[in-house]
């Protein structure tokens, strides 16, 4: 049987992937993260709408953003959140993800927000897991990071003032990038104008992925005109040696400089998942400077993890 993210009542129970995800359940999550921003140096939302539940954060991969902001998004909504330390758990006596699944499943977590480097993982535990437990990917090899992609979409509405007619470039290491798989499913669920991916030709995703996307040659081509670009970093964990590119090369022909950034519209917001490379894929003046939205991305993530936390438990609480 296919795997599905929906329970039997069409609610979604595990999200693994933004990929066949409809439009309006996308825009439903963005509204209510929305819902969940305050101004800068306010209090943050909280609610009680996951009193009683357990979110459990295991990440076999480091993470600073998405387990933080999960951490948090969890405890803003009043869960109990409880983070295993993967190097200081039995895993490292040989005990396998499933077993370490099952040992807390049987402590009552509810809710588990996973990261690995594997693919299949989450959908394996998925598949294992007691009824009314959720799996929520921060990340799968790279494949899927799907609340980033949320995120993203959720900038990308704010600041370009929505997704018709414009124009988004991700730039960089795509082929290796679980973040520009989850932004392209949602910026073309969403409507976007125009995606187009820029990077070296040994970079851009196997011919057939990202097939509504526009593949440019040059850095100067995908920013023409552009409304938001998304820098990536080379992900140097997810290849060999002889295919990282030398560092000052690629920033020559790839890094976004104030100049390259003047190619695009006036108003364009620069985007970037984090971690940075600085001085590689980004400088510092376009990182610290006015078209730069990344820390507000950083501050969106919180948001738009306690709307898929606040979702998924709304239909965990219809189950019991
Ligand atoms: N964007 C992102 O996933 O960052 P972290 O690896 O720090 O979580």
């Amino acid at each position: 049987m296919q795997f599905t993210q929906f329970n039997s009542r069409g609610h979604l129970r595990h999200l693994l992937t933004l990929e066949g995800l409809p439009a309006p359940l996308l825009t439903q999550l963005l509204d209510r993260a929305e819902n969940f921003l305050r101004p800068a140096g306010s209090l943050p939302a909280r609610s009680a709408a996951l009193s009683g539940i357990t979110v459990g954060n295991l990440f076999t991969e480091p993470s600073t953003r998405t387990r933080a902001s999960f951490e948090l998004a969890g405890k803003r909504l009043g869960a109990d959140v409880i983070n295993l330390e993967i190097q200081l758990s039995s895993r490292v006596k040989g005990e396998t993800m499933l077993d370490t699944i099952y040992t807390l499943q049987a402590m009552g977590v509810d809710l588990f927000v996973i990261r690995d480097a594997e693919a299949g993982v989450h959908e394996y535990v998925a598949g294992h897991v007691e009824d009314h437990v959720s799996i929520l990917s921060a990340g799968e090899a790279h494949l899927s990071h799907p609340t980033q992609g949320l995120l993203d979409a959720l900038a990308i509405r704010r600041h370009c003032g929505g997704f018709a007619g414009k124009t988004v470039t991700i730039v960089g290491d795509l082929r290796h990038s679980r973040v520009a798989r989850s932004a392209y499913h949602a910026l073309t669920t969403l409507g976007i104008g125009e995606l187009r991916l820029c990077g070296p030709a040994q970079l851009l995703p196997p011919v057939g992925e990202f097939h509504r996307g526009r593949r440019c040659t040059t850095l100067e081509e995908g920013l023409a005109g552009a409304d938001a670009v998304m820098m990536l970093r080379i992900q140097r964990e997810r290849m060999a040696e002889a295919e990282m590119p030398e560092v000052a090369d690629y920033h020559a022909q790839w890094g976004l400089t104030p100049a390259r950034l003047g190619l695009a519209n006036r108003d364009c917001v620069v985007l970037h998942p984090g971690p940075m490379n600085r001085g590689v894929e980004i400088d510092s003046t376009v990182a610290d400077g006015p078209q730069s939205v990344i820390q507000r991305q950083v501050t969106y993530g919180v948001a738009v993890r306690m709307a898929v936390l606040e979702h998924v438990a709304k239909g965990r609480l219809a189950h019991d």
